[in-house]
Formats: structure tokens, sequence, C-alpha cells
């Protein structure tokens, strides 16, 4: 098999960053280097012990890191009505997480200065605050960032917080900018696309009667996801492009993230061939789905 790819996963768990989680760590083509968790879907504190609760799951040992706990210039706003209330919406045994030994910054920043000759992918599921803390922090580290793939923006600007803008990047909007702003190759996988892999009852009954501890939580979280307002599986996504690009069809162009007004967190894109950002436009939902159910049913 081809060498893995490297990664740190950025995220906010949420129950969408769950299961992209989860399919990262059953997929072998992922070599999950650390988990920086940031806040967004749900508090600092929250994100982070979430983190650990799903690595328990997985059985697996990643490093998990605590990084920043409020947007750049904004004040958080979480979305309880998605997520549940603690961002899961399920039962977990009682757990304490650890005191981060590293900020998720520091991590970012340490591991991208060591992979100047082998350069690291950032995988972001979350508001884009620890990247760009990192970025004005150490600008070096771009040596080291072969590619920033995310979850954000609404291409068609038909967003899922205000009219125009999606979560992540409406949320700290600042960061946005400053993350497209960068020159980094950035792959991105917007609404657009993520809204094509809206969960049937079918598929979840399928993902039930499979009968692990894992394809257990999965049915059980995304049965309250399904009830809420969550819509399609918008981080795993771009996890699964990571493993399976085919999947999609992509475009290139350039994106502008709007800062302020009542376009705040709107990304703007001007298409171009030779654009800094490739942008997933449409998945073959079926392939997407079925690669999930394969993935996690062997965790
Ligand atoms: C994004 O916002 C969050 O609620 C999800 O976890 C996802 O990252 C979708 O807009
Ligand atoms: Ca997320």
């Amino acid at each position: 098999m081809a060498k893995s790819l490297s990664v740190i996963i950025d995220t906010d768990p949420g129950i969408d960053d769950a299961i992209a989680l989860l399919l990262a760590w059953a997929s072998p083509e992922l070599n999950v280097l650390g988990i920086t968790t940031v806040a967004g879907n749900v508090e600092l504190e929250q994100s982070y012990l979430n983190a650990h609760r799903l690595r328990w799951l997985a059985g697996r040992r990643t490093p998990i890191y605590a990084g920043c706990p409020e947007p750049i210039l904004k004040p958080l706003k979480v979305t309880h009505t998605i997520h549940g209330r603690d961002g899961l919406g399920i039962s977990w045994p009682e757990m304490e997480a650890p005191e981060s030994s590293t900020h998720s910054v520091d991590f970012i920043i340490e591991q991208a200065l060591n992979h100047k000759n082998s350069p690291v992918t950032l995988c972001m599921l979350g508001p884009l605050t620890n990247l760009a803390m990192a970025l004005i922090l150490c600008p070096e580290i771009k040596e080291g960032i072969k590619q920033v793939v995310l979850m954000g923006g609404a291409l068609d600007n038909k967003g899922n917080t205000s009219p125009v803008a999606e979560f992540n990047f409406f949320t700290d909007p600042h960061a946005a900018a400053r993350v497209f702003d960068s020159g980094l190759p950035i792959v991105m996988s917007p609404l657009d696309v993520t809204r094509q892999t809206e969960v049937a009852e079918t598929w979840l009954n399928a993902v039930q009667s499979l009968d692990t501890p894992v394809c257990k939580a999965v049915y059980e979280m995304l049965s309250v996801y399904r009830s809420g307002t969550g819509g399609g599986l918008h981080d795993p996504c771009i996890v699964a492009w990571l493993i399976s690009p085919e999947l999609f069809t992509a475009k290139r162009c350039d994106v502008k993230v709007k800062v302020c007004g009542d376009r705040e967190g709107q990304s703007v894109p001007e298409w171009k061939d030779d654009g800094q950002v490739l942008s997933l436009i449409n998945v073959n939902a079926d392939g997407f789905l079925t690669l999930l159910k394969n993935r996690i049913q062997a965790l």
C-alpha cells in the first residue's frame, strides 16, 4: 500500500466531527499525528473532552490538544440545537480529560516546523482560529504544510448560519480570511457539496445492524443529528476526499472571506483554472456512504 498521509485534525466535536474522526481513525491511508481542538459547535472544554470520548470509543492513542477558547474577534456562539447539549448528543461513561500538555497552536507550529522535508496535511473541521493564530505567530510554518483541507463556506451563498454564511466561517470570519489569504494550497469542502450527503434511514438502520460499539454509537449520534437541523455529513466529506478523491468532482477558484457587515463569513469565489483553492463541487453520495459504513464497521 502507498505510504500513509500525515495529518493533523483540527476539530470542535460536534456529531459530524465525530463521524469524520472515526472515519480517519478507520483509514490506513491516514497517519493522524494529533487532534487539535477548538471552540465552535461547543465550548473548548467540551470539545476537548469530546475528542477524548471519541478516541476511547475508537480504541486509539492519538495525542489530543486543547486550543483557542474563543474566535479571534467575535464572541463564541455555540450550536446546541444541532449537536445536542454536550456536542455528541448521547451518554458516555464517566471520563475526565487530562490537562492539555501543549496548546493546539503550539502543536501545529511544532509539527509544521519539524516536517519541512515531508510537509503535513492540516484537516480543519471547525472554525479556523487555531491555524490563523499559528500563521500569525510563526509564518515560517507554511513550508511544513503540504495542504490545508477544510470543511467550510458556501460558494452558492446559501448559508446555514446567516443567509449567506456557513457556520465555521461565520463563527470566526477573521480566521477564515487569514487562512485564505495565506497563499497555502487549500482544498475546500463547502456546504454546496456536503449537503448532498444527507443520511437516509435505511443506511442508518444498516449501520445499526452491524452491532459493534462504534456502529451503535454512530447510529445513536446520527439519530440525534437527523432529528435536528444538521443536514448532510459535512465534516466527513473532506476526510473522505483524502481517502477516495475519485468520489468527488472539483474545480479551482480563489476565495475571499467577508469579515464584517451583513455578509460576514460569506465566501466569495472567483473561478479560474490557476486558483489557489480546489473546491469540491459534487460527491457520489452512495459511494461516500458505502465507504463510511465499510470503514467504521472495521473499527
Ligand atoms: C459545520 O458547522 C458545524 O456545525 C459542523 O460540525 C461543520 O463543521 C457545517 O456548517
Ligand atoms: Ca465541525
